[in-house]
């Protein structure tokens, strides 16, 4: 997501630092034009630095929910220790803007679709806990001290730069490497879990007018789709983008996958940002596999399968 806000920000001549622990990211993500700062959310002397030479600020530092589950306590620190440096530093640099990026986990498995932003958030993983910490402390901020600040939670986005070599990367970029190389796809469970898929370029240009809409302050939208879309269907479409078959296997649930459907109402910010995602699956799905084609990692994982 980074890297693609950051070349969408560039390329509209804006001037973009981004400060990342690379834990997850990767320098080569950074477009020119943008300055990469290699440090930590949980740095508050840096983040006040950073901070207040910005007007805008983007918080999407995170550890991501594998990450997560694995460390809490890692989690705790990055996801809502950092989220609280930035809010104070955005408080003491009286910033235009500040979107924090939370995410549709906040909802777990929810008793009805589609979810609305007001529906009950059943926290079933500390990313989730997390997530929603750092909205809560975004709304208190604007509450307490009205502190401009914007929250989207985003529903499963990917799209092109998505790398497969990432160990935490999404399920879309995982099944293209899969059957491009020819192995088969592994799906935790029956395969009937479902998503609301997001395409970057649409989750980017939410987070851009949640920055700049007036009447984003102190608000929290959805980002999706408003389309359910199932695991083995994912899959099916993934072989239809590359024109390749589609061969699955079953393995067992993770602790991670304890949620049944997801599908988000985006109406909120159909109505109040006047956004409305243009991207299709199936469109989405084959720009992401072209752009995996024409990358250095086809090759790789080609290889890797077959030596
Ligand atoms: N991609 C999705 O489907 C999705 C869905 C819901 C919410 N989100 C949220 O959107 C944001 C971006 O997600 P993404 O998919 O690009 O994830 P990502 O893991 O690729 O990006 C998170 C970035 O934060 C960096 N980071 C982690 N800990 C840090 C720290 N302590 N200090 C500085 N940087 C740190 C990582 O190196 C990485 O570059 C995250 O906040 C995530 O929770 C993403």
């Amino acid at each position: 997501m980074g890297g693609a806000l950051t070349r969408r920000l560039v390329g509209a001549g804006a001037r973009v630092t981004v400060l990342d622990d690379l834990f997850t990211g990767q320098a080569e993500s950074i477009p020119t034009g943008a300055e990469l700062i290699v440090g930590s959310v949980t740095d508050r002397q840096l983040v006040d630095e950073l901070v207040a030479a910005n007007s805008l600020v983007f918080h999407l530092a995170a550890r991501n929910i594998i990450a997560s589950t694995a460390n809490p306590h890692d989690d705790f620190e990055t996801n809502i220790g950092g989220t609280l440096n930035i809010l104070l530093a955005a408080k003491k640099a009286r910033v235009d803007r500040i979107v924090y990026t939370s995410s549709a986990s906040v909802y777990g498995n929810p008793r009805s679709i589609p979810i609305n932003e007001d529906d009950q958030l059943v926290l079933l993983s500390p990313y989730a806990v997390s997530k929603l910490g750092g909205e809560n402390y975004c709304t208190a901020f604007y509450e307490s001290y009205g502190l401009p600040t914007a929250c989207v939670r985003y529903s499963n986005v990917y799209g092109p730069g998505q790398r497969p070599d990432n160990p935490y990367c999404g399920v879309v970029s995982k099944f293209l490497a899969d059957v491009h190389a020819g192995r088969p796809v592994s799906i935790h469970g029956d395969g009937e879990q479902t998503r609301d898929y997001t395409f970057v370029d649409d989750a980017v240009e939410a987070t851009l007018l949640a920055a700049i809409h007036p009447r984003a302050e102190g608000e929290v939208f959805n980002v999706g789709t408003g389309i359910e879309t199932s695991v083995s269907t994912l899959a099916r479409e993934i072989g239809v983008a590359l024109g390749k078959p589609v061969d699955v296997r079953h393995i067992d649930r993770r602790d991670i996958d304890n949620i049944r459907r997801r599908v988000v109402n985006i109406e909120k910010a159909r109505r109040m940002l006047r956004w409305t995602p243009q991207v299709t699956l199936d469109r989405g799905l084959a720009a992401t596999a072209a752009w995996f084609v024409d990358s250095s990692f086809a090759e790789a994982v080609r290889e890797a399968a077959h030596p």
